[in-house]
């Protein structure tokens, strides 16, 4: 296994599968962005390839994200293929939910051993869902959910918290929380993006949040276990799921961090806060390359991952430039 600098063991790889979306959310979106040419992007091969490295380097945990992955032509026989070549790895698909929301898909992705999906759900509003992303796809989302929940499907709930537009909203995802086995999760609004409509005004804490909820739920913290990801997860009286939230900025968990993110572009970028990336297209598709090459390059950078909270202090900005529809969160 990598074992960066920081003495941080690396184990968690994101994918992104297409830089594409079908939706428009303002906070991650910004401005419309240059569509990247065919030949630009990683084709499944190099994935695949990618995937076989990332294998070689014990990494345990894959998720797939986009922009929105089920884009992507024929990416349900991609993951069948990739759930049987690579039983070692754990996938889990990050996804806007909007094409999943039929019995058929999700019985597919059980049926192919996918343990679960993180579902992005903002509000419950079909005017403000249309207002946050552009799209009137709102019952679709919710019924990747609930269909999802009852086909057996880990499914966590993620909800960007944004003040003056979800805020008034918390009962209703309490709620959730507590009818469905589900993670519902309130994600800091992060300031990433070129052009990004971040403000200071829409910044709802996750503090403020857990206090909030507090009036309304009774939460009990779930001891947090290493590698478990970001989330700080509490469990609810009398509820079959659970209400987590996210904080890179008010509590940034740097210090554990195990992830690598690959763009859909075959860029590494090593931290999500750090625009630093390094663009291993051409060494994948050079045949003069081993894979012995290719694992060598991927454990130097994966060696010298940064702590992005120290960066944010250092550049005293709190942008950093490439979007989150690039990124994939
Ligand atoms: P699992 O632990 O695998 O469930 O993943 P996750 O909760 O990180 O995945 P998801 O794709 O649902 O991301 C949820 C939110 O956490 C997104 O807004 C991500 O951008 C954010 N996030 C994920 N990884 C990191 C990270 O390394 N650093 C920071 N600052 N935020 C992250
Ligand atoms: N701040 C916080 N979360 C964001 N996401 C996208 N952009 C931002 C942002 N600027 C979320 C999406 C999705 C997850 C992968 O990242 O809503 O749930
Ligand atoms: Fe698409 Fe997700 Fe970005 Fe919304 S947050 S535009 S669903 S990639």
């Amino acid at each position: 296994m990598i074992v960066d600098k920081h003495g941080r063991g690396i184990s968690y790889l994101r994918l992104s599968i297409t830089d594409r979306c079908n939706l428009r959310c303002f906070y991650c979106q910004g401005v419309r962005g240059k569509l990247v040419s065919h030949h630009d992007i990683l084709r499944y091969e190099d994935m695949e390839k990618l995937l076989y490295v990332a294998s070689e380097l014990d990494i345990k945990k894959v998720r797939l994200t986009g922009g929105e992955p089920f884009l992507r032509r024929n990416f349900f026989e991609f993951l069948e293929k990739l759930t049987s070549k690579f039983p070692e790895f754990d996938f889990r698909i990050t996804t806007n939910g909007t094409i999943t929301g039929n019995r058929n898909s999700l019985v597919r992705l059980k049926e192919m051993g996918l343990k679960g999906l993180n579902v992005s759900l903002d509000t419950f509003s079909r005017d403000k869902f249309v207002q946050i992303t552009g799209k009137d796809l709102l019952s679709e989302v919710l019924n990747t959910i609930y269909l999802g929940v009852e086909i057996g499907l880990r499914i966590k709930v993620n909800a960007v918290a944004l003040k003056g537009i979800n805020d008034s909203e918390l009962k209703q995802f309490v709620q959730l929380a507590i009818d469905y086995p589900v993670d519902v999760r309130f994600i800091e609004f992060m300031p990433v993006g070129e052009k990004t409509l971040w403000k200071r005004d829409y910044f709802w804490s996750a503090e403020e949040i857990l206090q909030e909820m507090q009036k309304i739920v009774e939460l009990t913290p779930v001891q947090h276990k290493v590698n478990s990801g970001p989330a700080r997860v509490f469990v609810i009286k009398e509820g079959k799921g659970r209400i987590g939230v996210i904080s890179p900025l008010s509590n940034h968990f740097c210090n554990e961090c195990n992830r690598l993110r690959f763009t859909s572009q075959g860029k590494l970028r090593p931290c999500l806060f750090s625009d630093k990336e390094y663009n291993l297209l051409g060494l994948l598709r050079n045949s003069k390359i081993s894979l012995s090459q290719l694992k060598k390059v991927i454990e130097l950078i994966g060696k010298n991952k940064p702590i992005g909270a120290h960066l944010l202090a250092e550049r005293q900005k709190e942008v950093c430039l490439t979007k989150m529809v690039n990124i994939g969160g």
